[in-house]
């Protein structure tokens, strides 16, 4: 079992109102009293860790093509807020240790979703990943790693067995008790769309902490409640804490 610090996770930082995965947006978790944040950590070129979600930089960025093929240089030249609205304009790429140094200053709980993308040598970014983590007794009760890639999951899992995991799913596998049991997760992450009664009782039933993403409206929160999820990621989490 994890300590969960609230039911609601800040899905890539308070995206609903900062852009997704900036700082803007942790700060804007933290100053809302969400304890909790997600982020994604992807690899760019010269197999630096960055928090950004997409496999291309052109929606949240005013770069293009993809983030893999772009040196950490030209990414901190980049304007990663005015996409979002103008009072963020310049906001900066996030640095996975620049973060994990904020979070452990402000004594933050975080999920990191290990992001493969397409056609990248996952096996740096995990490696990447698993040596930026510190190997404290704080780390070890604020942190959860994730992924939908199993192969990234066990192969995280083998060089920190320290890190509580968590594996993540979208549409019900058939098997993913294997990978659950072969990774020793602690949580399982699943889509609210493709989340039924039956699935989350198996989830529970077998030992797991249920988590389901992404969920926006009260009555989503209470149906996830309901459903038995020990917490839910959120772009909007401070409204749902006062629902
Ligand atoms: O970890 C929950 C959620 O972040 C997984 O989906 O695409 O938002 O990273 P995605
Ligand atoms: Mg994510």
């Amino acid at each position: 079992m994890i300590t969960i610090p609230q039911q609601v996770i800040a899905h890539r930082g308070i995206s609903a109102s900062a852009p997704e995965n900036t700082l803007s947006a942790f700060k804007l978790a933290k100053q809302h009293g969400i304890r909790w944040v997600e982020f994604d950590v992807s690899l760019c070129r010269d197999q630096q860790c960055v928090i950004f979600h997409d496999d291309d930089l052109d929606r949240c960025s005013n770069l293009t093509g993809p983030l893999a093929l772009q040196n950490l240089a030209t990414l901190k030249q980049g304007d990663f807020g005015s996409w979002f609205a103008p009072e963020y304009a310049g906001e900066n790429i996030l640095e996975l240790k620049a973060l994990i140094h904020w979070l452990h200053t402000h004594d933050m709980y975080f999920n990191l979703e290990i992001k493969v993308a397409p056609n990248i040598a996952w096996e740096a970014l995990v490696e990447s990943i698993a040596a930026t983590l510190p190997e404290t007794a704080w780390l070890r009760e604020h942190c959860l790693v994730s992924s939908f890639h199993p192969a990234a999951l066990l192969a995280f899992s083998r060089l920190r067995e320290d890190v509580p995991l968590g594996i993540l799913l979208d549409e019900p596998i058939h098997h993913w008790q294997d990978w659950a049991e072969g990774v020793n997760a602690s949580t399982v992450n699943c889509n609210y769309d493709h989340l039924t009664d039956a699935f989350a009782n198996e989830v529970i039933d077998t030992g797991y902490q249920l988590l389901v993403y992404t969920v926006n409206t009260p009555e989503q929160f209470e149906t996830a409640l309901r459903l038995g999820a020990t917490a839910v990621f959120s772009d909007n989490p401070e409204e749902l804490m006062q629902s």
